[in-house]
C-alpha cells in the first residue's frame, strides 16, 4: 500500500495551504465583471506595482493570459507574432493565436537555452516594402523560465536586447513569464527589471507560486482596458473571482521566498540522478525548479516503466518520452521526499535493469539471440 505521495509532474499540482484556504473563505468580494471586486482590484494593483508596469488583470490560465496578450498587440488583420520554435504558445496552447486570433505564427528556433538568436529575430521581421506579400510582424514573445528547455532563465541582458530590437522596428515584446518569480530569483534580478523590456507579460499564480488557480497579465493602461474586454470575450470574465485572489496574494507573500529552495532541491535531485548508473542530467541547465533526465542508450531503462515502478511507491513523474523524463519541484516536497526519491529511482533503475539482463539471459536459452 502507498503511504506516501511524492509529486513531481509539475509545479500546478500543490494544494491551497491552510492560509490561501482561510483567506478564500474570507475574502471581501463584489462582482469583478462589474469592476467592483475589492480584493481583485487589490491584487491587480499589486501585481501591477511588483512588476513595475501601469495596471493588471487576473486571468483563468496563462494559456488564455498569452492569448489575450498577442490578441491585444495582434488586433490588425495579418499580423504575425515572432515566436520560439519550442515555446510554450507555440507548442502547448492549441494554436490559439491563430484558430481563435487570427494570428500568423513566424518561429525562430530556440537555442538549448531558451534564447533565440538575435541576428534570427532580427532576420525574421518581415520587410514592409513587401507587405502586398507579407503579414505584418507586430509581435515578439519571449518564455522566461522557458519551459521546453529545462526551466532555464533569460538574463536580463538578453531580454534588454530583444526590447530594443523591438523598439527599433516598432514591435511589441510580450514575455510569458509563467515562471518568473523563478527566474527572478535564480538570476538576483527584481522581477520588475527583469521584463522592464517588455510591453506585456503573463505571470502565472498557480505554478511556482502555489495558488490554486489564475495568471495575471500586465502592461499599460490602454493594454489593459482592452485585455479586459478581450477576457469577456473569451469567457474568462469571472465574478466573485476575489476568493481566488485572495489565494493568490497569499501565494505571493508565502512562495517566492520558497523558490530558491525548489531550486536548490532542484539541483540536489539532479546530482543525485548523475550518481545513477544509466541516468543522465545536463547539470548545468538545472537553473530552477526543473530537472530533465535522459536514460542512457544501452542502460535497458525505459522510462514509462520506470514511472510506473515508481507509482508504485508514490512517487509521480511525467515521462517526456521512452528516454527522458522530467522532475518538476514546488513548495510542497520537502528534503526528506527529495532523498526518499533519489532512493527510489535507484531501487527502480536496479530492477528494472535485473528484469532486462533476466529476460535476455532466457531468450539467450531459448535460442532467440
Ligand atoms: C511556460 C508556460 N506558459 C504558459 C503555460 C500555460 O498555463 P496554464 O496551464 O495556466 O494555461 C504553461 C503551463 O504549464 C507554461 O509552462
Amino acid at each position: 500500500m502507498v503511504t506516501r505521495t511524492v509529486d513531481l509532474r509539475s509545479d500546478t499540482v500543490t494544494k491551497p495551504t491552510v492560509a490561501m484556504r482561510a483567506a478564500m473563505a474570507n475574502a471581501d468580494v463584489d462582482d469583478d465583471v462589474l469592476g467592483s471586486d475589492p480584493t481583485a482590484n487589490r491584487f491587480e494593483a499589486e501585481m501591477a506595482r511588483i512588476m513595475g508596469k501601469e495596471a493588471a488583470l487576473f486571468v483563468p490560465s496563462g494559456t488564455m493570459g498569452n492569448l489575450i496578450s498577442v490578441l491585444v498587440h495582434c488586433e490588425v488583420r495579418g499580423s504575425e507574432v515572432i515566436l520560439g520554435d519550442n515555446s510554450h504558445i507555440h507548442i502547448y496552447e492549441n494554436g490559439g493565436i491563430s484558430t481563435i486570433g487570427n494570428v500568423h505564427a513566424k518561429t525562430v528556433k530556440n537555442n538549448s537555452d531558451g534564447t533565440m538568436d538575435i541576428a534570427l529575430i532580427e532576420d525574421a521581421i518581415r520587410d514592409p516594402l513587401g507587405e502586398l506579400y507579407f503579414p505584418t510582424t507586430r509581435l515578439i514573445c519571449l518564455e522566461n523560465t522557458h519551459a521546453n528547455c529545462g526551466g532555464r532563465c533569460l538574463s536580463v541582458e538578453y531580454t534588454d536586447q530583444v526590447g530594443e530590437v523591438a523598439k527599433k522596428h516598432g514591435l511589441k515584446l510580450h514575455i510569458d513569464g509563467a515562471r518568473i518569480f523563478n527566474a527572478s530569483v535564480a538570476l538576483g534580478v527584481p522581477v520588475h527589471r527583469l521584463v522592464q523590456a517588455a510591453d506585456s507579460v503573463s505571470v502565472c499564480l498557480s505554478k511556482g507560486l502555489g495558488a490554486p488557480v489564475g495568471s495575471v497579465i500586465v502592461g499599460s493602461k490602454s493594454f489593459i482596458s482592452k485585455a479586459r474586454r478581450l477576457r469577456k470575450t473569451l469567457g474568462g470574465g469571472m465574478r466573485q473571482v476575489g476568493i481566488l485572489c485572495a489565494a493568490a496574494f497569499v501565494a505571493l507573500q508565502e512562495s517566492v521566498c520558497k523558490l530558491e529552495g525548489d531550486h536548490r532541491k532542484a539541483k540536489i535531485i539532479a546530482d543525485g540522478l548523475n550518481e545513477i548508473k544509466g541516468l543522465k542530467v545536463d547539470a548545468a541547465s538545472v537553473q530552477t525548479n526543473m530537472v530533465f533526465c535522459d536514460a542512457l542508450k544501452g542502460s535497458n531503462i525505459i522510462v514509462s516503466k520506470l514511472c510506473e515502478v515508481l507509482e508504485e511507491h508514490g512517487i509521480l513523474i511525467m515521462p517526456i518520452c521512452s528516454s527522458s523524463l522530467r522532475i518538476v519541484l514546488h513548495h510542497q516536497i520537502s528534503d526528506s521526499d527529495v532523498q526518499y526519491t533519489l532512493s527510489c529511482i535507484q531501487q527502480a533503475v536496479i530492477q528494472i535493469q535485473a528484469d532486462a539482463g533476466k529476460g535476455a539471459a532466457v531468450e539467450h536459452m531459448n535460442g532467440k539471440v
